[in-house]
């Protein structure tokens, strides 16, 4: 080989160059112009089998959440039904009561308690960064209110929560108010490209923060299979199972992987790459997602998120 072949050889071996492309699909930032929608008519609104009803003003009460269904989970402590205000909001709110929450927020149903509450304070420390209110909170939270949180979404099963499809073309979406993926009120449809697009089964639901309705995850043609092979430790990746339990579901001390929110893991596997997620537990995973390029994220995400919780 010529010289000039082996630098640029040695150049892509050096681990500036194994960096991935921030996925900017995987991060929704409300959009500055916002398509037009038809204003809120005022009236209070209803879930399917629920006797309750809530305005969207009641619904978007960060400090007193919806509960739809109370029958669907153990009864709440208080810092989850309706936080701690100013600074600590309800973590149902973002959550939702049985801990599944949103594509921009995370699932945090049955994971393991020392895992959580090591989580709140990497995210008070600074170490865990990736959303500005989980760093409010984290501050402003006392010891006992986050354990009673811990406690309290431990306890809960884990349940279907994403479909995945497999798919060349999409709806077109926008990032609505709270970082909020929706579909574009044109219904028109675009390629995919290499992208996740995940967006509420029933947007009207999910808006109204019912929790009996989950999301869809669109992933490109192929993503799943090629995820299932590098979760099993293919292409010079660590397999997953070795740490997060052999059905990937957790174990005592570590999260489960499988049926989470494919674009929440993606963001942590790229946030654990770029250092923005560096806490006193993350240094097993770094080795793990150095190499990884978006697309393996994307890969394994769609794998990821289409087992069974
Ligand atoms: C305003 C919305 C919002 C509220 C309210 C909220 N969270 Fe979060 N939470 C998020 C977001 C967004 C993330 C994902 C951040 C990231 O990527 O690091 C998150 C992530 C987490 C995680 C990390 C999950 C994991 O698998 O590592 C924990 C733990 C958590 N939240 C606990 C809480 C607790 C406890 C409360 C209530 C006191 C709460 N959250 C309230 C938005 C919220
Ligand atoms: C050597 C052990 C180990 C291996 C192997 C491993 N992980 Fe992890 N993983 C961990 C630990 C420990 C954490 C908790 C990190 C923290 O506290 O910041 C974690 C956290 C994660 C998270 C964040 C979960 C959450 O709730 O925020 C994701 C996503 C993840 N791992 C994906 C993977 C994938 C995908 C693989 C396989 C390609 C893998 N891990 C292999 C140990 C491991």
């Amino acid at each position: 080989m010529r010289p000039l072949v082996w630098i640029l050889a040695f150049l892509c071996m050096s681990p500036v160059a194994f960096a991935a492309d921030k996925p900017d699909w995987a991060f929704p930032v409300t959009e500055k112009i916002q398509p037009q929608v038809p204003p809120d008519d005022g009236k209070p609104k209803t879930a399917p089998g629920s006797s309750k009803t809530y305005t969207r003003t009641e619904i978007e009460d960060l400090f007193n959440p919806p509960d739809w269904y109370p029958d669907m989970h153990p009864p709440m402590p208080r810092v989850v039904s309706n936080g701690n205000a100013p600074q600590v909001r309800a973590c149902a709110a973002c959550h939702l009561p049985i801990g599944t929450g949103h594509d921009e927020s995370a699932n945090v149903a049955s994971l393991p308690v020392s895992y959580f509450l090591q989580q709140m304070a990497d995210y008070k420390s600074g170490a865990r960064k990736g959303s500005g209110s989980m760093t409010t909170i984290a501050k402003s939270i006392s010891d006992e209110e986050a354990r009673a949180a811990a406690e309290y979404f431990a306890s809960i099963k884990p349940r279907p929560w994403i479909k995945v499809i497999e798919t060349a073309d999409v709806a077109k979406t926008y990032v609505g108010p709270g970082n909020k993926r929706l579909v574009h009120p044109d219904r028109t449809m675009e390629p995919i490209g290499r992208r996740i697009i995940e967006i509420p089964e029933n947007e009207t639901r999910v808006l109204n923060r019912d929790p009996g309705s989950g999301f869809v995850a669109f992933v490109p043609v192929g993503a799943i299979a090629k995820g299932q092979a590098l979760v099993a430790g293919g292409g010079g990746t660590t397999a997953c199972a070795n740490c997060h339990g052999a059905d990937l579901k957790g174990t005592a001390e570590i999260p489960g992987l499988a049926g989470r929110t494919a674009t929440y893991i993606v963001r942590q596997l790229f946030m654990t790459q770029s250092g923005e997620r560096d806490g006193v537990g993350t240094h097993p995973m770094k080795a793990v997602v150095a190499q990884l390029q978006t697309e393996d994220m994307l890969n394994i995400a769609a794998y990821l998120a289409s087992m069974t919780p």
